[in-house]
């Protein structure tokens, strides 16, 4: 008989969060100058930055592209995990949280490896595939949720073998083994249950869910 997962109490959480975060000084300010301009606090966690980062040297990544960035503290993190060459596209929707992204990579000297694309994801990456012949190492999704899929679909023809689909909120805030949710938005909830079912059914990925943070789904593309 399997062992049961172990319940991840928020005491359990701290010590992990405690020992594995890569959450450096330059971004735990990122988080306060962010908030303090009125931009949301809903980033991934410094241990979910942590795990990005292993995935993406794990597979010697030197092409990112990120989709939903908020202010940026999962772009600047995950930037720092790719060799001198590389480069991450951070897909931003709202022009002001784009504004704060491309000061702080002025500020941090990162415009050499970050690129932010301003505007609906599905459009300006549709639109820098048509620009180039771009191949993908790795995907990071986590913008709005009723969309997931529609990124899945756009991205997996450009994304080499062995590149990574990482998307975050896999489990919807708590809710999603719920049968009726409650607290959040139901569709937000239905449409990361679709996402999570699609990643571990598509017949080109082989992926899992890790109950970092509020969930991260990884796929690994296969064929
Ligand atoms: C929300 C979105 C996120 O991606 C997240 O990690 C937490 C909250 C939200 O839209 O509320
Ligand atoms: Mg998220």
């Amino acid at each position: 008989m399997a062992t049961r997962s172990t319940f991840l109490t928020d005491e359990l959480n701290d010590y992990i969060t405690a020992r594995f975060s890569s959450e450096t000084d330059e971004l735990r300010r990122l988080n306060t100058e962010a908030e303090a301009e009125g931009i949301p606090a809903i980033s991934i966690s410094p241990e979910q930055i942590n795990f990005l980062q292993i995935m993406l040297r794990s597979i010697n990544a030197r092409t990112v592209l990120e989709i939903g960035s908020l202010a940026g503290y999962s772009s600047i993190a995950m930037s720092s995990a790719l060799p001198p060459d590389g480069r991450l596209y951070a897909c931003e929707f709202l022009s002001a949280h784009a504004q704060f992204i491309r000061r702080k990579v002025s500020e941090l000297g990162l415009s050499n490896t970050i690129t932010v694309l301003e505007g609906a994801a599905l459009e300006t990456i549709t639109e820098l595939f048509a620009q180039s012949d771009i191949v993908l190492d790795a995907v990071f999704i986590d913008a709005d949720k009723p969309k997931y899929s529609a990124y899945l679909d756009l991205v997996l023809p450009r994304l080499r073998l062995g590149g990574l689909v990482i998307g975050d909120n896999a489990l919807a805030w708590g809710e999603v083994a719920r049968s009726a949710t409650t607290t959040f938005e139901p569709h937000n909830v239905q449409a990361l249950d679709a996402f999570n079912t699609r990643m571990s059914t598509h017949p080109q990925l082989l992926s899992t869910l890790v109950p970092l943070g509020d969930g991260m789904v990884v796929g690994i593309k296969i064929s």
